[in-house]
Protein backbone atom coordinates (compact mmCIF):
# COMPACT_ATOMS: atom_id res chain seq x y z
CA UNK A 1 0.00 0.00 0.00
CA UNK A 2 1.37 3.36 -0.75
CA UNK A 3 1.62 5.66 2.20
CA UNK A 4 3.51 9.02 3.19
CA UNK A 5 4.00 8.72 7.05
CA UNK A 6 1.08 7.99 8.42
CA UNK A 7 -1.21 9.00 5.08
CA UNK A 8 -2.52 5.35 3.67
CA UNK A 9 -3.23 5.61 0.04
CA UNK A 10 -6.07 2.78 -0.68
CA UNK A 11 -6.20 3.67 -4.12
CA UNK A 12 -3.81 5.47 -7.04
CA UNK A 13 -4.27 8.71 -4.85
CA UNK A 14 -5.66 12.23 -7.28
CA UNK A 15 -4.72 15.14 -5.60
CA UNK A 16 -4.92 18.46 -5.59
CA UNK A 17 -2.15 20.90 -6.26
CA UNK A 18 -1.61 23.86 -3.77
CA UNK A 19 -2.43 26.99 -5.93
CA UNK A 20 -2.22 30.34 -4.25
CA UNK A 21 -4.66 32.52 -3.72
CA UNK A 22 -7.48 28.94 -4.55
CA UNK A 23 -6.57 26.04 -2.61
CA UNK A 24 -7.78 27.66 0.98
CA UNK A 25 -9.71 25.92 3.30
CA UNK A 26 -12.41 26.11 1.76
CA UNK A 27 -11.79 24.92 -1.79
CA UNK A 28 -9.68 22.26 0.26
CA UNK A 29 -12.87 21.41 1.37
CA UNK A 30 -14.91 21.43 -1.82
CA UNK A 31 -11.96 19.30 -3.52
CA UNK A 32 -11.89 16.52 -0.77
CA UNK A 33 -15.66 15.82 -1.14
CA UNK A 34 -15.39 15.63 -4.85
CA UNK A 35 -12.82 12.90 -4.21
CA UNK A 36 -8.93 14.66 -3.67
CA UNK A 37 -7.06 12.04 -1.86
CA UNK A 38 -4.57 14.60 -0.31
CA UNK A 39 -4.50 18.62 -0.75
CA UNK A 40 -1.83 20.90 -0.21
CA UNK A 41 -2.63 24.57 1.26
CA UNK A 42 -1.51 27.26 -0.73
CA UNK A 43 2.62 28.10 -0.91
CA UNK A 44 3.68 30.16 2.84
CA UNK A 45 6.90 32.50 3.15
CA UNK A 46 8.64 30.83 5.59
CA UNK A 47 9.95 33.98 6.39
CA UNK A 48 6.18 35.26 7.08
CA UNK A 49 5.82 32.77 9.30
CA UNK A 50 8.57 33.27 11.62
CA UNK A 51 7.85 36.83 11.40
CA UNK A 52 4.19 36.19 12.19
CA UNK A 53 2.82 37.96 9.53
CA UNK A 54 -0.77 37.30 9.62
CA UNK A 55 -1.50 36.24 6.10
CA UNK A 56 1.15 33.65 6.56
CA UNK A 57 -0.17 32.16 9.48
CA UNK A 58 -3.59 32.36 8.69
CA UNK A 59 -3.11 29.50 5.76
CA UNK A 60 -1.88 27.34 7.84
CA UNK A 61 -5.47 27.20 9.59
CA UNK A 62 -6.45 23.16 8.40
CA UNK A 63 -9.63 21.12 8.84
CA UNK A 64 -9.66 17.85 9.85
CA UNK A 65 -12.24 17.41 7.08
CA UNK A 66 -9.58 17.72 4.46
CA UNK A 67 -7.09 14.73 5.61
CA UNK A 68 -5.10 13.89 4.68
CA UNK A 69 -3.95 17.58 3.99
CA UNK A 70 -0.16 18.96 3.28
CA UNK A 71 0.80 22.17 4.33
CA UNK A 72 3.48 23.86 1.75
CA UNK A 73 6.09 26.19 2.76
CA UNK A 74 8.99 27.85 0.74
CA UNK A 75 11.90 30.04 1.40
CA UNK A 76 15.67 29.86 1.05
CA UNK A 77 17.21 29.84 4.62
CA UNK A 78 18.10 27.09 6.72
CA UNK A 79 16.82 28.53 9.80
CA UNK A 80 13.97 29.75 8.60
CA UNK A 81 12.85 27.01 6.69
CA UNK A 82 13.43 25.08 9.95
CA UNK A 83 11.69 27.23 11.93
CA UNK A 84 8.45 27.54 9.54
CA UNK A 85 8.81 23.57 9.05
CA UNK A 86 8.11 23.84 12.95
CA UNK A 87 5.43 26.23 12.71
CA UNK A 88 3.62 24.32 10.00
CA UNK A 89 3.78 20.68 12.01
CA UNK A 90 2.33 22.26 15.01
CA UNK A 91 -0.77 22.82 12.75
CA UNK A 92 -1.01 19.21 12.91
CA UNK A 93 -1.16 18.55 9.13
CA UNK A 94 -0.38 15.33 7.84
CA UNK A 95 2.77 16.31 6.09
CA UNK A 96 4.97 19.40 5.44
CA UNK A 97 5.88 20.07 1.56
CA UNK A 98 8.28 22.25 0.00
CA UNK A 99 8.00 24.63 -2.93
CA UNK A 100 11.28 24.05 -4.98
CA UNK A 101 8.62 24.85 -7.99
CA UNK A 102 7.48 28.22 -8.28
CA UNK A 103 8.70 30.07 -11.43
CA UNK A 104 7.19 33.73 -10.25
CA UNK A 105 9.97 36.33 -11.10
CA UNK A 106 9.98 37.91 -7.25
CA UNK A 107 10.55 33.95 -5.76
CA UNK A 108 13.39 33.38 -8.03
CA UNK A 109 15.09 36.21 -8.02
CA UNK A 110 15.28 35.51 -3.83
CA UNK A 111 16.73 31.89 -4.97
CA UNK A 112 13.41 29.94 -3.57
CA UNK A 113 10.59 28.27 -5.21
CA UNK A 114 12.00 27.13 -8.83
CA UNK A 115 15.25 29.69 -7.78
CA UNK A 116 17.15 26.87 -5.88
CA UNK A 117 17.11 24.79 -9.16
CA UNK A 118 19.64 26.53 -9.80
CA UNK A 119 21.92 24.65 -6.98
CA UNK A 120 20.53 21.71 -6.73
CA UNK A 121 23.26 21.04 -4.13
CA UNK A 122 21.77 23.61 -1.84
CA UNK A 123 18.39 22.64 -2.79
CA UNK A 124 18.93 18.96 -1.25
CA UNK A 125 21.01 20.50 1.56
CA UNK A 126 18.39 22.61 2.35
CA UNK A 127 15.51 19.91 1.88
CA UNK A 128 17.82 17.30 4.63
CA UNK A 129 18.27 20.05 7.29
CA UNK A 130 14.12 20.41 7.35
CA UNK A 131 13.35 16.58 7.11
CA UNK A 132 15.46 16.31 9.97
CA UNK A 133 14.57 19.60 12.33
CA UNK A 134 11.01 18.08 11.93
CA UNK A 135 9.40 14.57 12.97
CA UNK A 136 6.35 15.05 10.36
CA UNK A 137 7.21 13.59 7.10
CA UNK A 138 8.36 16.26 4.65
CA UNK A 139 7.56 16.01 0.81
CA UNK A 140 8.90 18.07 -2.31
CA UNK A 141 7.31 19.34 -4.90
CA UNK A 142 9.22 20.95 -8.21
CA UNK A 143 9.56 20.80 -11.60
CA UNK A 144 12.30 19.02 -14.39
CA UNK A 145 15.38 22.15 -13.79
CA UNK A 146 16.15 25.46 -14.61
CA UNK A 147 15.98 25.30 -17.95
CA UNK A 148 16.29 23.02 -21.37
CA UNK A 149 20.05 23.15 -20.55
CA UNK A 150 19.84 22.18 -16.91
CA UNK A 151 17.13 19.25 -16.36
CA UNK A 152 18.53 17.64 -12.87
CA UNK A 153 15.63 15.98 -12.09
CA UNK A 154 16.34 12.24 -12.58
CA UNK A 155 19.60 12.26 -10.30
CA UNK A 156 18.08 14.97 -7.62
CA UNK A 157 15.04 12.34 -7.21
CA UNK A 158 17.63 9.98 -6.01
CA UNK A 159 19.20 12.74 -3.60
CA UNK A 160 16.22 14.04 -2.53
CA UNK A 161 14.93 10.12 -1.15
CA UNK A 162 18.24 10.17 0.13
CA UNK A 163 18.06 13.00 2.64
CA UNK A 164 14.73 11.12 3.60
CA UNK A 165 11.85 12.73 1.83
CA UNK A 166 8.23 11.16 1.98
CA UNK A 167 7.40 11.60 -1.52
CA UNK A 168 8.29 13.39 -5.00
CA UNK A 169 5.76 15.61 -7.12
CA UNK A 170 7.25 16.74 -10.26
CA UNK A 171 5.86 18.89 -12.72
CA UNK A 172 6.90 18.52 -16.03
CA UNK A 173 7.95 22.20 -17.32
CA UNK A 174 11.47 23.56 -16.37
CA UNK A 175 11.48 27.22 -14.61
CA UNK A 176 11.92 29.24 -17.72
CA UNK A 177 8.93 27.46 -19.92
CA UNK A 178 6.94 29.01 -16.55
CA UNK A 179 3.88 27.35 -17.70
CA UNK A 180 4.38 27.28 -21.51
CA UNK A 181 4.76 24.94 -23.71
CA UNK A 182 3.43 21.26 -22.78
CA UNK A 183 4.46 19.35 -20.17
CA UNK A 184 6.97 16.88 -20.84
CA UNK A 185 6.54 13.87 -18.44
CA UNK A 186 9.34 11.95 -20.07
CA UNK A 187 12.03 12.59 -17.34
CA UNK A 188 9.24 11.82 -14.44
CA UNK A 189 8.93 8.42 -16.18
CA UNK A 190 12.14 7.92 -16.01
CA UNK A 191 12.37 8.23 -12.18
CA UNK A 192 10.15 5.99 -11.91
CA UNK A 193 12.38 3.07 -13.65
CA UNK A 194 14.91 3.74 -11.92
CA UNK A 195 14.83 0.77 -9.58
CA UNK A 196 16.57 2.85 -6.49
CA UNK A 197 13.45 5.06 -5.97
CA UNK A 198 11.05 3.78 -3.31
CA UNK A 199 9.14 6.60 -2.74
CA UNK A 200 6.22 7.62 -4.31
CA UNK A 201 6.62 9.91 -7.22
CA UNK A 202 3.53 12.46 -8.25
CA UNK A 203 3.33 14.05 -12.09
CA UNK A 204 2.02 17.01 -12.25
CA UNK A 205 0.75 19.27 -15.44
CA UNK A 206 -1.47 19.00 -17.91
CA UNK A 207 -4.12 16.49 -16.64
CA UNK A 208 -7.17 18.44 -18.00
CA UNK A 209 -9.59 15.91 -17.62
CA UNK A 210 -10.39 11.91 -16.87
CA UNK A 211 -9.13 10.55 -20.37
CA UNK A 212 -5.66 12.46 -19.97
CA UNK A 213 -4.98 11.28 -16.39
CA UNK A 214 -5.46 7.88 -17.16
CA UNK A 215 -3.12 8.30 -20.15
CA UNK A 216 -0.44 9.47 -17.57
CA UNK A 217 -1.28 7.52 -15.38
CA UNK A 218 -0.71 4.42 -17.71
CA UNK A 219 2.31 5.46 -20.03
CA UNK A 220 4.30 6.97 -17.40
CA UNK A 221 3.87 4.53 -14.62
CA UNK A 222 3.94 7.50 -11.80
CA UNK A 223 2.48 6.44 -8.45
CA UNK A 224 -0.22 9.38 -8.42
CA UNK A 225 -1.44 12.15 -9.92
CA UNK A 226 -1.55 16.06 -8.87
CA UNK A 227 -3.92 18.33 -10.61
CA UNK A 228 -3.98 22.32 -10.57
CA UNK A 229 -5.52 24.75 -12.95
CA UNK A 230 -8.38 22.11 -14.03
CA UNK A 231 -9.88 21.67 -10.57
CA UNK A 232 -10.19 25.74 -10.48
CA UNK A 233 -13.86 26.06 -10.39
CA UNK A 234 -14.48 22.29 -11.25
CA UNK A 235 -13.40 20.24 -8.06
CA UNK A 236 -15.45 18.09 -9.63
CA UNK A 237 -12.55 17.04 -11.89
CA UNK A 238 -11.53 14.53 -8.57
CA UNK A 239 -14.83 12.10 -9.10
CA UNK A 240 -14.85 12.20 -12.05
CA UNK A 241 -10.86 11.25 -12.81
CA UNK A 242 -11.89 8.39 -9.88
CA UNK A 243 -15.41 7.32 -12.01
CA UNK A 244 -13.18 7.20 -14.86
CA UNK A 245 -10.63 4.47 -13.47
CA UNK A 246 -13.08 2.68 -11.82
CA UNK A 247 -15.51 2.20 -14.87
CA UNK A 248 -14.24 3.47 -18.09
CA UNK A 249 -16.75 5.54 -18.29
CA UNK A 250 -16.70 9.11 -18.67
CA UNK A 251 -19.04 10.36 -16.43
CA UNK A 252 -21.59 13.23 -17.56
CA UNK A 253 -20.54 16.87 -16.48
CA UNK A 254 -22.41 18.22 -13.45
CA UNK A 255 -25.36 19.84 -13.87
CA UNK A 256 -26.14 23.28 -13.80
CA UNK A 257 -27.59 23.52 -10.74
CA UNK A 258 -24.85 21.62 -8.87
CA UNK A 259 -22.54 24.18 -10.53
CA UNK A 260 -24.71 26.90 -9.14
CA UNK A 261 -24.63 25.14 -5.60
CA UNK A 262 -21.27 24.58 -5.41
CA UNK A 263 -20.36 28.08 -6.43
CA UNK A 264 -22.15 29.66 -4.05
CA UNK A 265 -21.09 27.38 -1.41
CA UNK A 266 -17.90 28.05 -2.36
CA UNK A 267 -18.25 32.14 -2.23
CA UNK A 268 -20.10 31.35 1.18
CA UNK A 269 -17.09 28.87 2.47
CA UNK A 270 -14.65 31.66 1.51
CA UNK A 271 -15.92 34.58 3.26
CA UNK A 272 -16.03 32.81 6.57
CA UNK A 273 -12.31 32.59 6.39
CA UNK A 274 -11.28 35.90 4.29
CA UNK A 275 -12.39 39.06 4.29
CA UNK A 276 -15.30 39.67 1.88
CA UNK A 277 -13.07 41.71 -0.53
CA UNK A 278 -10.42 39.32 -0.99
CA UNK A 279 -13.51 36.23 -1.13
CA UNK A 280 -14.79 38.37 -3.93
CA UNK A 281 -11.21 38.79 -5.65
CA UNK A 282 -10.49 35.07 -5.31
CA UNK A 283 -13.81 34.10 -7.07
CA UNK A 284 -13.35 36.07 -10.15
CA UNK A 285 -10.88 33.27 -11.67
CA UNK A 286 -13.35 30.70 -10.53
CA UNK A 287 -16.42 31.67 -12.25
CA UNK A 288 -15.67 31.33 -15.76
CA UNK A 289 -14.68 27.31 -15.02
CA UNK A 290 -17.95 27.01 -13.02
CA UNK A 291 -19.79 27.43 -15.74
CA UNK A 292 -17.47 26.36 -18.56
CA UNK A 293 -19.26 25.32 -21.85
CA UNK A 294 -22.67 27.07 -20.63
CA UNK A 295 -24.24 28.35 -24.12
CA UNK A 296 -24.71 32.35 -24.03
CA UNK A 297 -23.18 32.48 -20.52
CA UNK A 298 -21.09 35.69 -20.87
CA UNK A 299 -23.18 38.31 -20.34
CA UNK A 300 -24.09 36.67 -16.59
CA UNK A 301 -20.15 35.97 -16.17
CA UNK A 302 -19.63 39.12 -16.68
CA UNK A 303 -21.73 40.49 -13.96
CA UNK A 304 -20.31 38.39 -11.76
CA UNK A 305 -16.64 39.17 -12.23
CA UNK A 306 -18.35 42.95 -11.53
CA UNK A 307 -20.57 42.13 -8.23
CA UNK A 308 -18.98 44.20 -5.66
CA UNK A 309 -20.73 42.34 -2.86
CA UNK A 310 -21.56 39.29 -1.78
CA UNK A 311 -25.32 39.83 -2.09
CA UNK A 312 -24.67 41.10 -5.86
CA UNK A 313 -22.71 37.65 -6.62
CA UNK A 314 -25.23 35.34 -4.70
CA UNK A 315 -28.63 37.69 -6.83
CA UNK A 316 -26.70 36.88 -10.05
CA UNK A 317 -26.50 32.97 -9.52
CA UNK A 318 -30.19 33.00 -8.31
CA UNK A 319 -30.53 35.14 -12.06
CA UNK A 320 -28.68 32.34 -14.11
CA UNK A 321 -30.90 29.76 -11.41
CA UNK A 322 -34.28 31.65 -12.46
CA UNK A 323 -32.87 32.23 -16.33
CA UNK A 324 -31.33 28.53 -17.24
CA UNK A 325 -32.70 25.74 -14.97
CA UNK A 326 -36.33 27.25 -15.13
CA UNK A 327 -35.88 27.05 -19.27
CA UNK A 328 -34.39 23.69 -18.77
C1 LIG B 1 -2.88 30.30 -9.82
C2 LIG B 1 -1.80 29.28 -9.53
C3 LIG B 1 -1.18 29.30 -8.31
C4 LIG B 1 -0.19 28.35 -8.01
N1 LIG B 1 0.37 28.34 -6.76
C5 LIG B 1 1.24 27.34 -6.43
C6 LIG B 1 1.71 27.21 -5.10
O1 LIG B 1 1.35 27.97 -4.19
N2 LIG B 1 2.57 26.18 -4.84
C7 LIG B 1 2.98 25.30 -5.81
O2 LIG B 1 3.74 24.37 -5.54
N3 LIG B 1 2.54 25.41 -7.07
C8 LIG B 1 1.67 26.38 -7.39
N4 LIG B 1 1.17 26.44 -8.66
C9 LIG B 1 1.54 25.40 -9.63
C10 LIG B 1 0.54 24.23 -9.60
O3 LIG B 1 0.56 23.59 -8.34
C11 LIG B 1 0.88 23.18 -10.69
O4 LIG B 1 2.16 22.68 -10.45
C12 LIG B 1 0.83 23.76 -12.10
O5 LIG B 1 -0.32 24.56 -12.27
C13 LIG B 1 0.87 22.67 -13.15
O6 LIG B 1 -0.18 21.77 -13.00
P1 LIG B 1 -1.53 21.85 -13.90
O7 LIG B 1 -1.12 21.74 -15.33
O8 LIG B 1 -2.36 20.69 -13.43
O9 LIG B 1 -2.14 23.18 -13.60
C14 LIG B 1 0.21 27.40 -8.99
C15 LIG B 1 -0.41 27.42 -10.23
C16 LIG B 1 -1.41 28.34 -10.52
C17 LIG B 1 -2.06 28.32 -11.87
Amino acid sequence: MLTIGNIKFSDFPVIMAPMEDVTDAAFRGLCKRCGADLVFTEFIASEGLIRDVQKSVKKLMINDEERPVGIQIFGNNEYALCKAAEAAAEANPDCIDLNWGCPVKKVVKKMCGSGMLQDPAQLVALTKAVVKHVSIPVTVKTRLGWDETNKPIVSLAEQLQDVGIAALTIHGRTRSQLYSGEADWTLIGKIKENPRIFIPIFGNGDIVDAPTALEKRNRYGVDGIMIGRAAMGNPFIFREIKSFFATGIISPPPTLSERIAVCREHLLWKIKIKDEKCALLEMRSQYAPYFKGIPNFKPFRVKLVQAETVENVLAVLEEIEQGFIEKI
